[in-house]
């Protein structure tokens, strides 16, 4: 059984560049292994709060030492990890905004990465405790990235593979959608990101 877990972080429904190139990846994934559940978190549907004082204090406090009010805080932080630990494949959806990821997705890393429960401190330094995943990256933007004057701008692959890292994801393939706000191009680069995606 192959646990597919799929993030999507446009808020654009129907056009979605990023989810259109998911959702491929996804296909792709559910053709390679017949035997597949797949799991839709929208979070830019259904974004998560902010990090607050609470969970600051929550994190940093051991599980028996956590107040009723701090354990519920942790809630939606738990289901968060609950999700990837129990997915063998994550396709994460990324629209390109400002240079970077969308805040909905940062804001689900900071609900995903907690000491102690996907990373720890080790004798040799940070461990990562999220493994035996593999991640595939659909990043769409508005220009060009992969190559060409731009290719320093972006801030999305290299940030996304630093965070996964850090937890214990090494395994990351990257497929783009490019061009999406040059009409001229948008079709011709659509097309080769679909032809591309090789699982
Ligand atoms: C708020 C915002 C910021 C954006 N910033 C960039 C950017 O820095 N670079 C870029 O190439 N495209 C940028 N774009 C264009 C999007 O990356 C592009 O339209 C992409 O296809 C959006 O993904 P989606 O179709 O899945 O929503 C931005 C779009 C928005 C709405």
């Amino acid at each position: 059984m192959m646990k597919i877990l799929n993030i999507i972080s446009s808020p654009v429904n129907g056009t979605s560049a990023s989810t259109k190139l998911g959702n491929a990846i996804v296909t792709k994934l559910q053709e390679k292994y017949a035997d597949n559940t797949v799991t839709l978190r929208n979070i830019a549907q259904e974004p998560l709060p902010h990090l607050e004082e609470i969970q600051m204090t929550s994190f940093f406090t051991a599980d028996e030492k956590r107040t009723p009010q701090q354990k519920d805080a942790l809630k939606l932080s738990d289901k968060v990890v609950d999700e990837v630990m129990d997915a063998d494949v994550i396709v994460i959806n990324v629209p390109m905004y400002n240079f970077g990821i969308p805040s909905t997705l940062k804001t689900w890393l900071d609900h995903l990465i907690r000491k102690d429960i996907t990373f720890q401190h080790s004798t040799s330094g940070i461990q990562g405790m999220v493994t035996g995943k593999k991640v595939y990256l659909a990043i769409s933007s508005g220009g060009i990235y992969s190559e060409g004057p731009r290719k320093h701008l972006d801030y999305t692959e290299n940030y996304l593979r630093s965070v996964l890292d850090f937890i214990g994801i090494t395994d990351v393939t990257v497929f783009r959608i490019e061009a999406q706000s040059k009409p001229d191009l948008k079709e011709e680069y659509a097309a080769k990101a679909m032809k591309n995606i090789s699982i």
